[in-house]
């Protein structure tokens, strides 16, 4: 496919073209259409922000009905390594979920972290059934042991933007999931 953002210089190699998105949502949206056919109520939890896109393209496809609502989330990190310490920016404003079927809806698993404390955060909070999807795996960065029930594709360990994914706020908007030239986080 061809470049078309003046954000495109920064890409050192498109990883997953626009068409290819489209097919790995379609698979995963038919997978839930298939499994939650029936459930009474399904509740696709988008994890803002990295995840607007995916959530955007994946709730058209999916054939059954479906409630979304979103929840932001920050994890820190020290140097390195993972504090592990996951802060809720944005929380579901629900007062009871015993009847909702969630679906978490993530752009990318790296960690680990952030899917398996929303997990149990959710099943806490009272929720009949949680289970997580993911467009993008890095399997090979794992640091808990972690696997989504919905996930499009793994891809090695590079960092990647576009799609909704983003470094330092910029990329999101890109139609594309690309590498990040190095030098552009290095300098
Ligand atoms: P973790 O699985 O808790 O480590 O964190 C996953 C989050 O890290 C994602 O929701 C992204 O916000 C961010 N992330 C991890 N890898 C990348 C990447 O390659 N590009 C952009 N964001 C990333
Ligand atoms: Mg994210």
């Amino acid at each position: 496919m061809a470049f078309t953002s003046v954000l495109d210089h920064d890409i050192k190699e498109i990883l997953i073209s626009p068409e290819e998105i489209d097919k790995l949502t379609e698979r995963i949206a038919a997978e839930i259409s298939r499994d939650y056919r029936d459930s009474r109520h399904l509740l696709l939890l988008c994890i803002l922000k990295g995840s607007v896109v995916f959530m955007g393209d994946l709730m058209k496809k999916v054939t059954i009905p479906v409630e979304i609502d979103f929840m932001k989330v920050s994890s820190y990190k020290s140097g390195t390594t993972s504090s592990g310490k996951i802060n809720i920016l944005l929380d579901l404003h629900r007062n009871d979920l015993s009847d909702c079927d969630i679906v978490v809806v993530e752009d990318i698993i790296d960690s680990g972290r952030t899917l398996s404390y929303l997990v149990e955060y959710l099943k806490v909070a009272g929720a009949k059934s949680v289970k997580t999807c993911t467009l993008l795996d890095k399997p090979s960065r794992r640091e808990v042991d972690f696997n989504p029930d919905y996930r499009g594709t793994e891809i090695p360990d590079e960092f990647v933007v576009g799609y909704g994914l983003d470094y330092d706020e910029q990329y999101r908007a890109l139609p594309y999931i690309g590498i990040l030239k190095p030098e552009v986080y290095t300098k």
